[in-house]
């Protein structure tokens, strides 16, 4: 079968969005797979995130996948990556896999990851083959919005003046920078505030120096889906006040999505990530959806037990 893959560009959205729900509605077995993933949007979010990092893959000049790539500095993740079930088992993946690894590449990433199914051999086989190793499960989990604080300081990334953005962002490097050298998820921060998707939550300390960041998405079109509020990405400052932050951290998101009239907090975490891991639970957080984090090299990257992050990769 001749396969051929190109950049997906912004007439193929319908098209890929349809695939990706037919590919994951049918792996699940839903009785109707275009229902998968409700209103929430995934593909018309990461590309317009970043246009030139998707990939279509193509059969006798018909769309029948893509894959998306996320730069977040020195770490890099792809998916959704999805081929229409009807072309499965023909190598379509595995072609779309090739620009995306070399794309990964180009970057200098230094530690590369995704979120797959734990319990699928092809999945963990086909990552496999491209240098990614299986290594702690990822939980993603949500709790009911119950919490309201008063006397936290936290402020919103849309509330910055234009000018002030750049000053902000390089204020949530240094922070991320802190968990793991050269994260930057300026990309993701830009990506909500510009799309409309969310906000990113900042907490502050007394200094006036940031000490959490959490890029948020809410409601329908979003990667979160209607109802919902979730954590895309979550940090808390490492050091010894790293625990204290990560609560209020999820203090304030919680806050935040009360004051949208959001009544679900969804957020990602890697069991690897011990420490915030145990504090989502005792905080109420209850497992939805778990896959493992595959990661190339295989080191631990961030998933160390001491890390506050909230993620999930997918
Ligand atoms: C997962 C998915 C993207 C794979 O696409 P695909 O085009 O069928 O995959 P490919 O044919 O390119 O590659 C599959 C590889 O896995 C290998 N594989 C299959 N079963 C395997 C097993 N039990 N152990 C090891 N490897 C296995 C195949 O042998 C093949 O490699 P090979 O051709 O070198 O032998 C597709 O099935 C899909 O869209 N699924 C639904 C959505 C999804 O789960 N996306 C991925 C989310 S992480």
């Amino acid at each position: 079968m001749d396969v051929s893959v190109r950049p997906l560009m912004e007439g193929d959205l319908d098209t890929a969005d349809r695939i990706y729900r037919m590919a994951f509605g049918t792996l699940l077995g839903l009785a109707d797979p275009m229902t998968f993933g409700g209103d929430a949007s995934y593909v018309r979010t990461r590309w317009f995130a970043h246009p030139i990092a998707a990939f279509a893959a193509e059969v006798d000049g018909k769309l029948v996948g893509s894959n998306f790539v996320t730069n977040w500095g020195s770490v890099g993740l792809f998916g959704p990556l999805t081929v229409h079930p009807d072309m499965w088992d023909k190598g379509v993946a595995k072609r779309l896999l090739e620009p995306t690894v070399a794309l990964l590449e180009e970057w200098g990433i230094k530690h590369a990851g995704l979120f797959t199914s734990a319990h699928s051999p092809k999945h963990i086989g086909l990552y496999q083959k491209f240098g990614y190793w299986p290594r702690f499960l990822t939980a993603i989990m949500s709790k009911e919005v119950n919490r309201t604080v008063t006397t936290l300081k936290w402020s919103k990334y849309s509330e910055f003046a234009e000018d002030d953005r750049g000053e902000c962002l390089d204020a949530c490097r240094s922070l991320t920078n802190t968990v793991y050298p050269g994260l930057d998820l300026q990309w993701e921060i830009e990506s909500v505030n510009k799309q409309g998707l969310g906000d990113t939550i900042l907490i502050w300390n007394d200094d006036d120096s940031l000490d959490g960041l959490a890029v948020c998405h809410y409601g329908s079109a979003s990667e979160a889906g209607s109802g919902v509020c979730h954590i895309k990405f979550g940090a808390a400052r490492a050091g010894p006040n790293s625990g204290q932050t990560f609560d209020h951290l999820l203090d304030a998101c919680e806050a935040f999505a009360k004051s949208k009239g959001i009544s679900r907090l969804s957020a990602g975490v890697n069991v690897g990530r011990r420490e915030a891991y145990r504090k989502m639970l005792t905080r109420g957080f209850r497992t939805y959806l778990q896959g493992v984090a595959m990661h190339k090299p295989d080191e631990p990257g961030y998933n160390q037990p001491d890390v506050y992050v909230i993620d999930d990769w997918r």
